[in-house]
């Protein structure tokens, strides 16, 4: 059992206004960070790249993650955010790979372990995503997706797997308010764990986060099971009460 990760990512959300307040009241309904630390659960918040000054400058005991890193270190690509410039900021993690990204930007299994290899490269800790589409699931492909998204990731990054964090997130389940059953998820974080236990002899530590519509509802019965070592949560996330609940809920099983 890993440390529990209770990841929000806020996505194309947010203004100066509304995470002026959503940061303050997500830090004042937070535990201290000594009761967190005595829980094991560690809070994470994944911004827009815009606000990483401003939601650093809030974030009381809660971690700075960005959502997206450039493969390449700096240099002529428009548009582009360095691991360097997300590093200047605090920020201690990053997504890649994620399905918004895969489907809406044509990322590939192989970019995606590049950036998973920039960020590392920078001391960044990479969440690489994973996860199957509706229709690779009715087709029985789940297992096959997701062990060739995580492999790519392992054969470019095998020798430093533990400063990796990785999350399920079946693209069906995303925003649809359909969630996976905690035995749907777990069987698939099983199949994660035994990959990485087969890359890694600290494969137990790394957390294999789930998402895809946790709320504060479902959140308690996804993180009781065994493999499921926390969320990455959109729509919640962007509310104070549920992001809390979610967190209460680690508190209760770590
Ligand atoms: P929802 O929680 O809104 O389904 O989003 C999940 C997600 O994509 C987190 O990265």
């Amino acid at each position: 059992m890993t440390k529990k990760l209770i990841a929000g990512n806020w996505k194309m959300n947010g203004n100066l206004a509304d995470n002026a307040a959503l940061m303050g009241a997500v830090v004042a309904g937070l535990p201290s960070a000594e009761a967190l630390e005595a829980a094991q659960v560690s809070v994470l918040v994944c911004v827009p790249a815009p606000y990483l000054a401003q939601v650093a400058a809030l974030r009381g005991p809660v971690d700075l993650g960005a959502q997206d890193v450039s493969p390449q270190k700096g240099g002529a690509y428009t548009g582009e955010v360095s691991p360097a410039m997300l590093k200047d900021f605090g920020t201690r993690f990053v997504i890649v790979g994620h399905s918004e990204r895969r489907q809406n930007h044509f990322e590939t299994n192989e970019l995606v372990a590049l950036k998973a290899q920039n960020s590392l490269a920078h001391g960044l800790t990479p969440i690489v995503c994973v996860g199957e589409t509706l229709a690779q699931r009715e087709a029985g492909e789940t297992e096959a997706v997701v062990k060739r998204q995580l492999a790519a990731v392992i054969h470019v990054n095998g020798h430093c797997l533990t400063e990796l964090v990785v999350a399920y997130e079946p693209v069906w389940a995303i925003g649809t308010g359909k969630t996976a059953t905690p035995e749907q998820a777990q069987a698939v974080h099983a199949v994660i764990r035994t990959q990485l236990q087969a890359a890694s002899s600290n494969a137990k530590r790394i957390p294999i986060l789930y998402g895809g519509s946790m709320n504060a509802s479902n959140a308690a019965a996804l993180l009781a099971q065994p493999d499921i070592d926390g969320g990455l949560i959109g729509g919640a996330a962007l509310k104070a009460a549920d992001f809390l609940q979610i967190v209460a809920a680690a508190q209760a099983v770590a």
